[in-house]
């Protein structure tokens, strides 16, 4: 583990109650949710939560999912169509994050929301990002807990590797369960928009509300840039064998895989191996190639990250 982290802290009570103080007194702690470890600001705060971008290099058009209780303290800050609370009754606790317009008595930082008048909510189902809420006492602002651009961490050690001295704190609560970042649904009126795959498969959340739409003009996600999540490493995707000088991320019945996501051929199993697995295979080598995912449930979320890892690194919008 990096010792230039501040603190790092196991997460048991006298840790979460550390963790509170700190956020109440506007300093940023790094928290494991469900999905990744998120680093975290009092959402109220608005040199705190302006620390969050700076820490991580975070474009300022990029705005943060702020983390909250359950959904009362969400219709605080945002207004909930019937499909949003919907899904809210459904999913919450969960991996999924709301985008609402957002109350103008909302006392959030206008920081979280970069200019937009729109809030991305969550109520995580981490029992440790649920206790840090509940002891805090405020919404927290959260982004993943990686420097812009880079690869999501699901351990403590992936946080510290690449924010170390740049937080005030760190929780480790070990391995997160699910190792992808939330689902982003938004709504055009009440049209329900797919923002962002993640966590919770797209089928699941259309068994609630009907077909998610495209993002559009009329809502994007100013986050969902065409390269992130990237290793150093070059990606070659849907590869069926390695080349030369590859190493292989395998997925399913795969001969000669250097690590495989899922030997059986789990989505779930691939979903929470992937991050950390691209970590590793980039320590070993400088070109990876990954096996074809199927483009199914959890597959579209995986998808989606390997194929935002693979593009160039030149940084740059989506293009609609
Ligand atoms: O699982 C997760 O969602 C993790 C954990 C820590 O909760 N957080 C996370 O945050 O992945 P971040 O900042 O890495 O990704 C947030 C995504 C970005 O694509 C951002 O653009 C989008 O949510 N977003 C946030 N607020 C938005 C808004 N008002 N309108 C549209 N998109 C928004
Ligand atoms: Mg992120």
């Amino acid at each position: 583990m990096d010792n230039s982290v501040k603190t790092i802290a196991p997460a048991n009570e006298a840790g979460i109650r550390a963790a509170a103080r700190i956020l109440r007194e506007g300093g940023l702690v790094a928290f494991p949710t469900e999905t990744v470890y998120g680093l975290g600001a009092d959402a109220c705060n608005g040199k705190a939560v302006a620390a969050i971008f700076a820490a991580k290099g975070r474009p300022h058009f990029n705005p943060l999912i702020v983390h909250v209780e359950n959904l009362a303290v969400a219709e605080n800050h945002g207004r909930f169509s019937t499909g949003a609370r919907r899904l809210a009754e459904v999913f919450w606790p969960g991996a999924l994050t709301l985008v609402v317009p957002r109350r103008p008595e909302s006392d959030l930082s206008l920081l979280v929301s970069a200019g937009l008048d729109s809030v991305a909510l969550r109520a995580p189902s981490h029992a440790i990002a649920r206790a840090l809420l509940a002891e805090t006492g405020r919404p927290i602002a959260a982004p993943s807990a990686n420097p812009s651009g880079g690869v999501s961490p699901t351990t403590a050690d992936h946080v510290a590797e690449g924010l170390a001295d740049r937080i005030d704190f760190l929780l480790d609560g070990g391995p997160v369960p699910l190792g992808l970042e939330s689902t982003v649904v938004g709504f055009a009126g009440e049209q329900p928009v797919l923002l962002r795959p993640g966590a919770i498969a797209r089928e699941d959340i259309e068994a609630v509300v009907g077909p998610l739409a495209k993002p559009d003009d009329t809502i994007r996600s100013p986050g969902q840039l065409a390269s992130h999540y990237a290793p150093n490493a070059a990606l070659r995707l849907n590869a069926h064998r390695k080349r030369d000088g590859e190493l292989l991320l395998g997925f399913g019945a795969v001969a000669d895989a250097t690590l495989n996501l899922s030997p059986r051929g789990d989505l779930g199993e691939a979903a929470a191996n992937l991050f950390a697995m691209l970590r590793l295979l980039d320590k070993q080598g400088s070109a990876i190639a990954v096996s074809p995912i199927p483009e199914k449930g959890l597959g579209e979320a995986i998808n989606d990250r390997l194929q935002r890892a693979a593009a160039p690194r030149t940084p740059q919008r989506d293009t609609p």
